[in-house]
């Protein structure tokens, strides 16, 4: 397999973490492109048509993509690491996780746009505020659930790590951590996990 990836992106550091956890890293080879929407990679048009990372591309030459169709495919090769449970009330447990995790991800990652890509006279306050906001409700929604996180790890858990680990990494003098404690204590112990220490970007 090949892995399209640029460290930066919470959404590839959700298939990395994903990928040395389930041990399947030495089953890729990592091709690191730099993009932008308005700086399209032109290795990545080539295997994705949206041009969007992560993207991974199979043995049979197949593209994947979003980061969550990449996560069922490596857990596929993986069955009985559970991290998708197969039915049930936990499989959709996970995926709301999982949903809220990659909500907080875009609403922090377009801010990020707004304020990192676009030229100063033509942003937007107000959209940036209501991006942050939804950050805000899924950070409130995570701290939530975080005390049921315990050691536990599934998709929606490794999302939601990268999701806070994302914040740490563009909006390091945010605070979350006090509004949300019970987040940040489950977060302060799973970010020591070997496979988020390997993944922090740079
Ligand atoms: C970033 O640099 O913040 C970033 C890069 C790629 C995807 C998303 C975010």
């Amino acid at each position: 397999m090949k892995l399209i990836y640029s460290p930066a992106s919470p959404y590839v550091r959700k298939v990395l973490v994903t990928l040395k956890e389930l041990g399947l890293e030495d089953k890729v080879e990592f091709v690191k492109v730099t993009t932008s929407v308005v700086d399209q990679s032109d290795v990545l048009a080539a295997a994705n048509p949206l041009t969007r990372i992560p993207t991974l591309v199979m043995d049979n030459g197949k593209p994947l993509y979003d980061s969550r169709v990449i996560t069922q495919y490596l857990v596929s090769l993986a069955p009985s690491c559970g991290y998708y449970p197969a039915s049930g009330e936990a499989r959709w447990d996970v995926l709301r996780l999982e949903a809220t995790a990659e909500g907080m991800m875009d609403s922090a990652v377009n801010a990020r746009y707004e304020r990192g890509l676009r030229p100063a006279e033509k942003q937007w306050d107000d959209w940036v505020d209501g991006q942050m906001k939804k950050v805000h409700g899924a950070l409130k929604a995570l701290d939530g659930e975080a005390a049921s996180f315990g050691d536990g790890i599934n998709a929606g858990i490794i999302a939601a790590a990268c999701a806070c680990g994302y914040l740490d990494f563009r909006y390091g003098d945010m605070g979350w951590r006090e509004s949300y404690p019970a987040l940040a204590a489950w977060y302060g112990k799973f970010s020591e996990r070997k496979s988020m220490q390997e993944t922090k970007p740079a």
